[in-house]
């Protein structure tokens, strides 16, 4: 038996969390009122058919109706171990028709062999108009000796008559800080040995869900040996840890492709890529957004390449290929994307707005003549120094010959003759375009991919 299905709370006392329903059927239960029609609805895993069938015992059990069913007796073993008669369970995912909702009215007339029959029906939602229809009228006035309990994950699509004639409680996911304390629990009793971080991980995937939480953990103990490891959930689930994100950010950020590049080959050595990416994309949410040394333009574009990766990589064939390109993309996001750009793309009124230090705003200090050219310019022209820094440039006598990969940049360099011509101290700037393999045009593409995005 798995272990969900083991740690299945046989009473109220045991139910995690759920703390309204629960007092509620347990009152119903002591003043002997008893609702007849109830509808018990949230997502899956959190409780609803565990407590119906608690309900169950609680009408049935010889000392009932009670709220402290004493799970001995005859009738409180058989719900247990699901072969009641008076309890019937029946899943309207596979019995949805008219016919099988006749197939119980046909049965109302018997009478209990206990107390109460009870009819728990399961993802209700699933019935047909027709079978709802049908229903109506067995709801709104059920034989005194029958209780309709009706679960599902998708209360919406109930019929709004079928929804008036029940008594509905709505079930909770489970915060994670539950979900831990129930995993404790069970893997102490198993003596299962997890860490306090492998703990808070699965409970974080579970998504509220404690059967979703059981298996994981069940899965994480037959995958590791010995004590499940934090190392260990994030294989199985395929969570690249923060530490490994961190780093390849500092790699991105100083600009150096090769660097990240190796950091991303480590990782997919390990994780698929679309784990690396989606979770990069979720590490840039949760760090890069709160973060204030960059820019916030800068941020968001980080974000937003981070999510086209996301995107490429679901839908090609060939994901590394994406991989490279878009980390590619990622290093060389300062030279590409100035901030007149990014204010562009990002539909904001760019002047004025221009951080000190950054730009043309400022007159640019004087020359020093040991200094090299390129520093020289990048004092007054940054974007233009870093195009040219990245182009192949040779001085002829009085001439700077500037090789780029691409028009779009040659064009942006030419803008430029004055500040350049002044850097290098030439009279003349020829600027030549040159299809080239590699970074060159790989840059080039970049920044043609860029100004396409407007
Ligand atoms: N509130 C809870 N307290 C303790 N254990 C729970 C609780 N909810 C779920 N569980 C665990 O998850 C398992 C499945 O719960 P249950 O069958 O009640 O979920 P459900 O809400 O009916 O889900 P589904 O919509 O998928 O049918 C249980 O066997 C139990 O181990
Ligand atoms: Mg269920
Ligand atoms: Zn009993």
């Amino acid at each position: 038996m798995s272990l969900a299905n083991r740690y299945r709370p046989k009473t109220f006392d045991e139910v995690v969390g759920q703390k309204f329903v629960k007092r509620v059927l347990m009152r119903a239960l002591e003043r002997k009122d008893i609702p007849h029609a109830l509808l018990l609805a949230g997502p899956r895993g959190i409780g609803k058919t565990t407590l119906a069938r608690i309900f169950a015992k609680g009408l049935n059990c010889e000392l009932g109706p009670t709220s402290k069913p004493c799970g001995t007796c005859r009738f409180c073993r058989e719900i247990d171990e699901g072969r009641s008669v008076d309890v019937v369970e029946i899943d309207a995912a596979s019995n949805r028709g008219i016919e099988n909702v006749r197939e119980i009215q046909e049965q109302l007339r018997y009478m209990p062999v206990s107390r109460y029959k009870v009819y728990i029906i399961d993802e209700v939602h699933m019935l047909t108009t027709e079978a709802f229809n049908s229903l109506l009228k067995t709801l709104e006035e059920p034989p005194p000796h029958v209780v309709f309990v009706l679960a599902t994950t998708d209360p919406h699509k109930i019929p709004a008559t079928v929804l008036s004639r029940l008594q509905k409680f709505h079930l909770k996911p489970h915060s994670i800080s539950d979900i831990v304390e129930r995993l404790k629990y069970v893997s102490s009793q198993e003596g299962i040995s997890i860490t306090d971080e492998a703990l808070r991980m699965i409970a974080e995937r579970s998504e509220g869900s404690l059967r979703d939480a059981l298996v994981l953990l069940e899965q994480a103990h037959i995958y590791s040996d010995g004590t499940i490891t934090e190392r260990d959930v994030a294989e199985m689930l395929g969570v690249v840890p923060d530490n490994l994100y961190a780093q390849l950010m500092e790699s991105i950020l100083a600009g150096s492709f090769k660097e990240a590049y190796e950091k991303v080959m480590e990782i997919t050595e390990r994780f698929s890529p679309v784990d690396f990416a989606s979770g990069l994309v979720r590490y840039l949410e949760r760090h890069l957004l709160s973060d204030s040394t960059l820019p916030f333009e800068e941020r968001v574009v980080l974000l937003r390449m981070a999510l086209d990766m996301e995107v490429h990589i679901r839908q090609s064939s060939d994901p590394y290929a994406w991989l490279t390109y878009d980390v590619a993309r990622m290093c060389a996001f300062k030279r590409v994307v100035n901030l007149d750009e990014i204010s562009r793309y990002l539909g904001e009124p760019p002047k004025g707005s221009r951080p000190a230090g950054v730009g043309e705003a400022q007159s640019p200090p004087p020359a020093r003549a040991d200094e090299d050219p390129i520093e020289r310019l990048r004092r007054e022209k940054p974007t233009v120094a870093g195009y040219v820094a990245d182009a192949t440039y040779t001085r002829e006598g009085d001439t700077l010959h500037i090789i780029v990969s691409s028009s779009v940049i040659a064009r942006k360099i030419e803008r430029e003759v004055e500040a350049i011509r002044r850097a290098f101290g030439v009279r003349e700037v020829k600027v030549q375009v040159r299809k080239s393999g590699g970074f060159g045009d790989l840059f080039g593409e970049i920044k043609r991919d860029w100004e396409s995005l407007d």
